[in-house]
């Protein structure tokens, strides 16, 4: 049974084909529009997953959509006609996004690729089902609770149930207007950050601050009950009746006037951001803990936009509330796509789920497009870009490890594109984690983006526990774990002064001071030699070069743009860069021997700021 699932028109749109429930293929549609986060219709993204399943959209056996639109539309409808205050022209909006938008989409896909399959149906899979399926199917458990922690679906933002073999079951739910997410958001925005992607960069900035407001909030903001349910006091939340969600209350509230984006963050906004993620991870625990007590399950899956927050993943698992914790990596509505395909074709199929117990079925994530050797030195040599070809895999490991070593920044780009916002090595920007001044340069020069935000250490492995107090795997860098004590070589104290950040950053706290955030935390990717060869080898070399099995780890593009996908989109990046270096498969590239270019500072007009 092959069926293809959609995701499309909130953000992050995404197709995804499985196969007897095996994944195909998945990918985010912002990776071929270079859109980042775009809501469209995944028009390349779905004719990539049939190209790459060998099939006819007319010889599926379903086409899924990720959320019921009617459902959806009936939120958006009581908002209108119900006891809140809606103008007009957002109605109309409502009405045009929800209800016109999404019931053309069977006929817009019929337009672009024929039939819908073999019945010419859209079937459609509730939000949070996707969301629940998406985490649950493809984890390496045989039963386990699940819980998803989202902005919002049609009514749910908050979900929790069981999985046992083939079947899932969401038991109870949180609805909107009470939501995390839109909570998280609510101050990702105040903060001065974009809603839908800052929210981040508010979890990266929280660690510098002293969570000094968690009371205020918990007495004027959102009210939690011992059972992690909630409640938000609406006077502070705007989202009822436009997009931007923090009322003014909230200046009142904090006394200080929402921060506008790219203006300089007060020690107050940091403070702020240390108490909201507080508050989160005090619901997230309990919710857990209710859900442990009352479902009896050792092992935990998670999905939604909200299990994105690796500060809070990490915490949970240091609680022990449950013994093992999956978190889909698409956990926001890309992952929608995946989880309503799995959902379905669990609902339909005769034939048992199968689980792998050590591995999951998410194959490292490594879902996209893959471009190999021949077609990059065909793309290199017709566009006259010089390049050395290295085909001994061995010697290109080792002149890998050595540029590592040698200070030098890499764009490393080979195999089948991430799907989900984390690059893992595939379309990854690599350098030393041993570097003091590689998170400033990676920030400023590399990424053109805030100098506080942390980057990522990418470890062997077998060689996590001696770095990190992380006790599980994490191949999709989920979960944020302090870094050993034995590998701190400074004591760190809290941002008192802002203008300071930036000195502050750049105080060597561990041996891997790169990747070592101020309350010495670190989002950890663990990389096996079973999930991902040529990323292991990598490490693996540079340890036995250096004696440290740990580089840095970040996502191949820059600021506001979508990672990239095609070499073209790699090159542009490399050039565009302070990258030393670009790997494309087996294909080195030396900045200094690329033809002389004008400084291009387009991405600035390209991509709009994250
Ligand atoms: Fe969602």
């Amino acid at each position: 049974m092959i069926v293809l699932g959609i995701s499309a028109y909130y953000h992050d749109s995404s197709a995804a084909i499985i196969n007897d429930g095996v994944i195909v293929a998945a990918v985010q549609e912002e990776r071929f529009t270079r859109v980042k986060q775009t809501a469209d219709l995944p028009i390349y993204s779905i004719s990539y997953c049939l190209e790459e399943a060998g099939i006819e959209m007319s010889e599926l056996d379903a086409v899924v959509f990720y959320e019921n639109p009617v459902l959806k539309f009936d939120r958006s409808l009581s908002l209108g006609l119900g006891r809140y205050h809606i103008s007009k022209d957002y109605q109309n909006k409502l009405f045009s996004k929800y209800i016109l938008q999404k019931l053309a989409i069977p006929q817009e896909l019929r337009e672009v690729f024929g039939q819908l399959g073999k019945n010419d149906l859209l079937y459609t899979v509730p939000h949070h089902y996707s969301h629940a399926a998406s985490a649950f199917y493809p984890s390496p458990f045989e039963e386990s609770a699940i819980l998803i922690l989202d902005g919002v679906g049609e009514w749910s933002t908050t979900s929790i149930g069981v999985g046992k073999g083939k079947k899932l079951e969401l038991t109870h739910s949180i609805d909107f207007p009470n939501s995390l997410g839109l909570l998280y958001s609510a101050f990702t925005y105040y903060c001065g950050f974009k809603v839908n992607s800052g929210e981040y960069k508010l979890m990266g900035l929280a660690p510098y601050g002293e969570a000094k407001y968690v009371k205020l909030i918990k007495d004027n903001i959102v009210e939690i009950f011992e059972d992690g349910s909630f409640s938000l006091n609406l006077e502070y939340f705007d989202f009822l009746d436009k997009e931007i969600i923090a009322s003014s209350k909230f200046d009142l509230l904090f006394k200080i006037k929402a921060r506008k984006s790219e203006t300089k963050i007060e020690i107050k906004y940091i403070d702020i951001a240390a108490s909201i993620q507080d508050v989160v991870e005090e619901i997230i625990i309990k919710l857990a803990k209710n859900l442990a007590k009352n479902t009896k399950q050792k092992n935990l899956v998670m999905a939604g936009g909200v299990a994105l927050n690796c500060s809070a993943n990490g915490k949970l698992l240091l609680e022990e509330i449950f013994e093992n914790i999956w978190i889909q990596p698409a956990s926001g509505d890309a992952g929608g796509s995946l989880g309503s395909a799995l959902s379905y074709y669990y609902a339909q199929s005769k034939t048992p789920r199968k689980v792998e117990n050590t591995n999951d079925s998410q194959k490292s994530s490594l879902l996209g497009p893959e471009y190999d050797s021949e077609t990059i030195q065909e793309y290199l040599r017709f566009s006259n870009l010089p390049f050395h070809l290295c085909e001994d895999y061995n010697l290109l490991i080792d002149k890998i490890a050595r540029y590592i070593d040698d200070g030098k920044i890499i764009g490393h780009f080979s195999g089948r594109m991430e799907y989900g916002p984390r690059a893992l090595g595939s379309r990854s920007i690599i350098g030393d984690a041993r570097d003091i001044k590689m998170q400033n340069q990676m920030n400023l020069k590399i990424k053109y983006r805030e100098s506080f935000r942390p980057f990522a250490p990418a470890v062997l492995e077998e060689e996590a526990k001696n770095y990190f107090d992380l006790n599980s795997k994490s191949p999709y860098m989920l979960i944020v774990a302090n870094v050993k004590t034995d590998k701190l070589i400074n004591n760190t104290t809290k941002i008192t002064d802002p203008k300071n950040i930036l000195d502050q950053i750049n105080e060597p706290r561990s041996i891997i001071p790169a990747v070592t955030h101020i309350d010495n935390s670190a989002r950890v990717q663990t990389v096996s030699k079973d999930q991902n060869r040529r990323f292991y080898d990598i490490l693996h070399r540079f340890n036995e070069l250096t004696g440290c099995p740990i580089c840095i780890n970040t996502s191949f593009n820059v600021r506001g743009e979508p990672i990239v996908c095609t070499p073209e989109d790699a090159y542009r990046c490399f050039m565009r860069t302070e990258i030393d270096i670009l790997i494309l498969e087996n294909c080195i590239l030396i900045k200094e021997e690329q033809p002389i270019r004008n400084k291009d500072d387009n991405w600035k007009d390209e991509y709009e700021l994250d």
